[in-house]
């Protein structure tokens, strides 16, 4: 979500003279775009700053000009005022809600006297309502956020306090950007949100649409190839989106649906309101509509109170959800959550044998996976060049990475029909016996 914020400031910004830069130390204005999720996270936010620190003073120093720095994103939303302490020399902190503000913030930054200007608040005019103007050059992958914000309040989760409640974005907006992507040659959208099976709006015929019927209604789009979404909540995983994996072949084969943990005791105390059974019975249903789907997921290891039980019950649940690919994080406490007052914290070593055990067990599902795709045949959309001549890189339905290579004209936005040769743990191999 934060690439997809950095791409709509970077449009934004456009009509006022910026344009993207991929050298730092001789840009105008650096935007730091931050996520609070982890402890991890917030740390790179203040060694990235001593960084950029350290690149504005020594273009000051040989140039004599001065680079405007705007720190964003959600540790902007939740530390703001920590940033203006430990970084006076930040001219602009604003919240992932007020992006849309930047071009006034940046007008108001004062070369001589500092004063930082912040801008934290959840407005109450929808961001988007600010942004659905331009659209630069996006490649033949793009993220368009249909659904923002949080209202379910998992124990240990900070972003119901910085990205706000749920928000559904209007289904004109939606359909308007993915045209509007489509216009600059973008062939596959992965629709965004924190929750992004919550969606839910009104749709033309006076009903709420949900995730599946906006999916529908999207792959009528004629140059639209490929449809994708994340990240998903069991409970809010319905009939009408399961049917979709069935009945539109846009929409590819590929559902993350985390759980955290497969204690139904941890579940509890994370607040999450469903069980195990209940999280592996919506899969099972998944696939009896799709059966050949790709299922990935995150946990997190070492959550407050969890014993060496709890954590063979998770070992046990990956077990029986076999991922295709999965994402594992140890426990980390943050501010403002409930958990993070919870008694029993885990210790850190622990954590890390425990966050061993189940990075070990997901890779080898992971090459598993990769390994049944081999011999098939799959539609890649061709993203980039690889690091070796002639090699290219795409994405496979399943979302594996996918390399061959092709001495053919740039291939790069094509569609290509790939033999799959060979299977490792990140990535699958192919040859090419189609482009169109
Ligand atoms: N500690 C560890 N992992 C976390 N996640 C969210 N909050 C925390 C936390 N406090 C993980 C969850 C979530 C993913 C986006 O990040 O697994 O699904
Ligand atoms: Fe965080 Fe997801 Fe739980 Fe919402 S549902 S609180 S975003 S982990």
């Amino acid at each position: 979500m934060n690439f997809y914020d950095s791409e709509r400031m970077t449009d934004l910004l456009k009509p006022h003279g910026y344009q993207l830069d991929d050298n730092e130390d001789d840009a105008d204005l650096i935007v730091l775009n931050t996520c609070h999720i982890r402890e991890k996270a917030v740390e790179k936010t203040y060694s990235e700053l001593g960084r950029i620190r350290d690149k504005i003073n020594l273009r000051k120093e040989n140039t004599g000009k001065k680079s405007i720095v705007a720190v964003a994103g959600c540790v902007a939303q939740a530390q703001g005022k920590e940033i203006m302490k430990r970084s006076p020399w930040v001219d602009i902190v604003v919240g992932p809600q007020s992006y849309q503000n930047l071009p006034e913030l940046i007008a108001k930054v004062d070369p001589i006297k500092k004063n930082v200007n912040i801008n934290i608040d959840f407005p109450t005019i929808p961001k988007f309502d600010h942004l659905d103007t331009n659209i630069n050059e996006r490649g033949a992958s793009a993220f368009l956020t249909i659904q923002e914000g949080c209202d379910k309040f998992c124990t240990f989760c900070v972003v119901p306090f910085t990205r706000g409640s749920e928000y559904s974005r209007p289904i004109i907006s939606i359909i308007d950007e993915a045209n509007k992507l489509i216009d600059v040659g973008v062939k596959e959208i992965t629709l965004l949100g924190q929750n992004v099976n919550a969606w839910n709006a009104p749709g033309p015929d006076k009903t709420i649409w949900g995730l599946g019927r906006l999916i529908e209604e999207l792959a009528k789009i004629n140059k639209l190839e490929f449809i994708r979404y994340t990240t998903s909540h069991p409970l809010d995983m319905d009939i009408e989106l399961i049917k979709a994996h069935r009945d539109i072949d846009k929409l590819m084969p590929y559902l993350h649906l985390p759980i955290q943990s497969g204690s139904n005791k941890i579940l509890k105390k994370m607040n999450r309101k469903h069980t195990a059974k209940q999280y592996l019975e919506i899969i099972e249903k998944v696939r009896d509509y799709k059966p050949n789907i790709a299922i990935s997921g995150d946990f997190i290891v070492g959550f407050p109170g969890e014993t060496e039980d709890d954590h063979q019950a998770t070992l046990q649940l990956i077990e029986q959800a076999n991922y295709a690919q999965a994402y594992s994080f140890k426990y980390s406490k943050r501010p403002g959550t409930s958990g993070s007052v919870f008694s029993n914290q885990i210790d850190e070593n622990i954590k890390n044998s425990r966050l061993h055990e189940v990075q070990e067990l997901l890779r080898s599902q992971q090459i598993s996976f990769n390994e049944t795709t081999v011999n098939s045949t799959i539609k890649v959309l061709v993203l980039k060049k690889g690091k070796k001549n002639n090699q290219y890189l795409g994405r496979s339905p399943f979302n594996q990475s996918v390399f061959f290579n092709s001495k053919n004209k740039n291939l790069i936005g094509s569609t290509v029909d790939l033999h799959i040769t060979e299977a490792f743990q990140n990535s699958v191999a192919g040859e090419i016996i189609n482009d169109y």
